[in-house]
């Protein structure tokens, strides 16, 4: 039977499927009756936020009262001057998702398309989704990597926003510096490249290893917008700021369909404090690599493989239906995230986790994988 909300709801939200978070410690230790679980399912910094953060932020609870700065005047000219840019070519986001949201709606037409590959972050579909757009997914390479020339083959006259995540989540992989710029000399004249670097941080303890760098994208060409977030490195997923640098007129459309106060007065000044935690940051890009060669090295099992990473999380092809996987690993107090949803259901991902904690992680995992 069709429920009365049914008839009043448009097709395009009817078809939405709902975003499937990570299953909180808390619940799972109810459920279980068990204590101690480990959350690696929703690549949060395990060091987590800086202790001079965490020390900073009561100094703003006696001005709780008051709205926050909606110019976020402070932290978008610190993030100018870190990154060499115009404070008008920064724009803050609850999270760098909002910032996803904003580009949808700003910039992509009733008949426009937003273009990205498989296996990628499943909010780009959400966001082209919740407004209605045609959301189009490319193939991607044999190792699951941005296959460019199958993104190009896919542009169309209605192509109007190209997302790429390097590293992108959940396939840990990076667009090449060669393969950006082919995409950008590619790009259709009326498109925008929303280059998404929630974890690029992680990348640049990868040195040795080539990775498209989307400021000097940027600066070669107006049409791209850089996407970074709070959320990851500097470890303060809870409370919701990401930027976007981009053109300042890119900026600007985006600034028209934000929501007044989208960034709360407590994220601005955390966020604000953790931008100067460089220490914090390379001790997360470290661990994270340390890590992912931990596991890379040590979870084996039939038909198991662990792709390379570098983000703070890996891919697991589990070479079995991973649901199961995934429940065999709750059992073991163990949440990871399993893949299905993300068009890979014999896949898992699983995050960095605390160092004391890793060899609980990996045990499981070969215990299940075995
Ligand atoms: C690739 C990617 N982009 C963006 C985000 C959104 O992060 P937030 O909204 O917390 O900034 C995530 C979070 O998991 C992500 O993995």
């Amino acid at each position: 039977m069709v429920s009365w909300i049914d008839e009043l709801t448009p097709a395009h939200v009817k078809g939405l499927d709902v975003y499937q978070p990570g299953k909180p410690i808390e619940e799972l230790e109810r459920e279980l009756g068990i204590s101690g679980a480990i959350k690696v399912a929703s690549n949060e910094n395990p060091l987590g936020p800086s202790p001079r953060v965490v020390a900073g932020l009561p100094a703003e609870l006696a001005k709780l009262h008051l709205y926050p700065d909606a110019g976020g005047f402070a932290l978008r000219r610190a993030l100018a001057t870190r990154y060499g840019v115009d404070l008008a070519q920064i724009s803050l986001g609850n999270g760098s998702n909002d910032l996803l949201y904003q580009l949808v709606l700003a910039l992509c037409g009733p008949d426009e398309e937003v273009l990205t590959h498989r296996y990628a972050f499943l909010s780009y579909r959400l966001a082209a989704q919740v407004a209605g757009r045609t959301f189009v997914a490319a193939p991607t390479t044999p190792e699951l990597g941005c296959d460019v020339d199958a993104l190009i083959a896919a542009f169309t006259p209605r192509t109007k926003l190209v997302v790429v995540g390097t590293p992108n989540n959940p396939t840990g992989t990076v667009l090449t510096t060669a393969d950006a710029q082919k995409l950008l000399a590619a790009l259709p004249a009326h498109a925008l490249l929303v280059v998404d670097e929630a974890y690029a941080e992680f990348a640049d303890a990868w040195p040795e290893v080539d990775h498209a760098d989307g400021l000097a994208l940027l600066a070669a060409d107006r049409r791209v917008v850089v996407l970074r977030t709070f959320s990851k490195i500097y470890g303060l997923a809870g409370l919701r700021v990401g930027f976007a640098l981009g053109d300042a007129a890119v900026m600007d459309v985006l600034g028209r369909v934000g929501r007044t106060f989208n960034v709360s007065s407590l994220a601005l000044a955390g966020a604000l404090l953790a931008l100067d935690e460089r220490a914090h940051v390379t001790a997360s890009a470290t661990q994270a690599r340390a890590q992912i060669t931990q596991l890379r090295a040590a979870v084996h099992g039939p038909g198991v493989k662990v792709y390379p990473s570098l983000a703070n999380f890996v891919l697991i092809e589990c070479g079995r239906e991973s649901t199961p996987v995934y429940t065999a690993l709750l059992k073991r107090g163990v949440i990871v995230r399993p893949m299905a949803a993300w068009g890979l259901p014999t896949c898992i991902r699983v995050s960095v986790a605390r160092d004391e904690e890793l060899p609980r992680v990996i045990a499981a995992l070969d215990d299940v994988l075995a």
